[in-house]
Formats: C-alpha cells, structure tokens, sequence
C-alpha cells in the first residue's frame, strides 16, 4: 500500500490509521532517511494507543518504553547499533517476542536478519515537491 503525505498531520493520521489495525505482538520496522519522518510517524501511532508522554528521538537512549491505554509500546532506534549482534546485546530479543506489546524500529533494515518474518515494513521517501511530502509504502498488512 502506498500513501502519499502530503503534512505532518497526513503522516500522523496514516500512523493512527495502521496503529487501529495492529495487534500486541508485531514488530513494525521504520525505513527511510535521516528526516524521512519516522519519529514523527511514531508520535501519532503512540497517540493513537493512548500514550500521553512525550515521544522523543530513541537516538541515543537505543530504546524507550511507553505504556499505551491497551498495550506497551517499545520505541527503537538502530541507527547507531552495530547491526543485530549490538541489538541482542542490550536485550532486544525480549522486545520481539512480546507477546503484549507492540514494537517499532526506527532503521529496522539494519536489523533485517533477524526480525520476525511477520514485521510490518514501512518506507518512507521524500518527494521533491511539493517539500513537505512523503511517499509512504506500508507492507506486510493491508487496512482500508
Ligand atoms: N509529510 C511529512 N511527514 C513527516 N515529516 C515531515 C513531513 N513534512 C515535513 N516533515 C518534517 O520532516 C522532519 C522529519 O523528522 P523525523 O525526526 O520524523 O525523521 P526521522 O526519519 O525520524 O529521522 P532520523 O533518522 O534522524 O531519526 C520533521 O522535522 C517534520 O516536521
Ligand atoms: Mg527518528
């Protein structure tokens, strides 16, 4: 499925959209760019499961957790890891075989050998114009 975003607010409601389809237990990998908008499409998912905090950038923490209303939601980001020996290391298989919680990888390619054969794909690219922009390919789910 591909979704042409054309704000801010249309990626978030495309997030809010996939996060009313989503089962605890599924692992959902961010892939685009630096700026491509994968934080910003995670800020309205976690909105959409009920979470008040303030969702920020994992950069440098690797990895936060927020409670939803429903389900946890576990907020990764892999771009410093050195590929998936770094994410085991710290504790990431936990995170993909829960059961009750819902997971999101911020550059889930680098992490591609070993993320569940069921994870959900979304890329994001930019489109020239206009700027603010987004061309978005969800796979691995289909929603109407
Ligand atoms: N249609 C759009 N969808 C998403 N973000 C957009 C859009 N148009 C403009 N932006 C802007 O692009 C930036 C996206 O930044 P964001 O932090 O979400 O990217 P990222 O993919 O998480 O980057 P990084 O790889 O550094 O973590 C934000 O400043 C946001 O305001
Ligand atoms: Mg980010």
């Amino acid at each position: 499925m591909i979704f042409n975003c054309k704000s801010v607010e249309e990626t978030q409601d495309l997030a809010r959209k996939l996060a009313r389809n989503i089962n605890p237990g599924t692992t959902i990998s961010l892939i685009g760019d630096l700026g491509a908008g994968k934080t910003t499409f995670t800020k309205g998912f976690a909105r959409q499961m009920g979470i008040k905090d303030h969702v920020t950038s994992p950069t440098f923490k690797l990895i936060s957790e927020y409670q939803g209303e429903k389900y946890k939601l576990n907020h990764i980001d892999a771009y410093r890891m050195n590929g998936s020996e770094d994410f085991l290391n710290i504790g990431g298989e936990e995170y993909l075989l829960s059961k009750n919680s819902i997971t999101i990888i911020e550059w889930g390619d680098l992490l591609n050998d070993i993320l569940p054969s069921k994870t959900i794909r979304v890329n994001f690219a930019r489109i020239k114009s206009p700027k603010e922009s987004r061309k978005i390919e969800i796979s691995g789910i289909k929603f109407v």
